[in-house]
């Protein structure tokens, strides 16, 4: 039996409103054929931790509630998928409501 690949996700997290400063959380999340950001984001709350705080909507790539960075880079979580260990910041770190989701989106 072929092994799951586990990869590693590590998260922004930061509640303004009991958290002096940001910090990050790393996720072990398996690896079962082609994942978006979205869908590693949900099994993180799903499994791991559910008070991790980011937007969904329509999930199809025309709300764009869900901009994030991954590795640096804006994306749409819902639609970016990922193969390998990778950082989820908020798009907008200024106006964070709690952890990756940010004001104005
Ligand atoms: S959830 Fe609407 S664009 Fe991603």
């Amino acid at each position: 039996m072929e092994e799951k690949k586990m990869i590693k996700v590590k998260c922004f997290r930061f509640d303004p409103k009991k958290d002096e400063s940001p910090y990050y959380d790393t996720f072990e999340v398996p690896l079962n054929g082609l994942l978006s950001v979205q869908d590693c984001l949900l099994y993180i709350r799903e499994n791991l931790d559910p008070s991790l705080a980011f937007f969904i909507n329509c999930r199809l790539g025309f709300c764009r509630r869900c901009l994030v960075r991954v590795n640096g880079k804006s994306c749409l979580a819902c639609l970016t998928d990922v193969e390998d260990d990778f950082t989820v910041e908020p798009l907008l770190k200024d106006k964070i409501i709690r952890d990756l989701w940010s004001k104005g989106l």
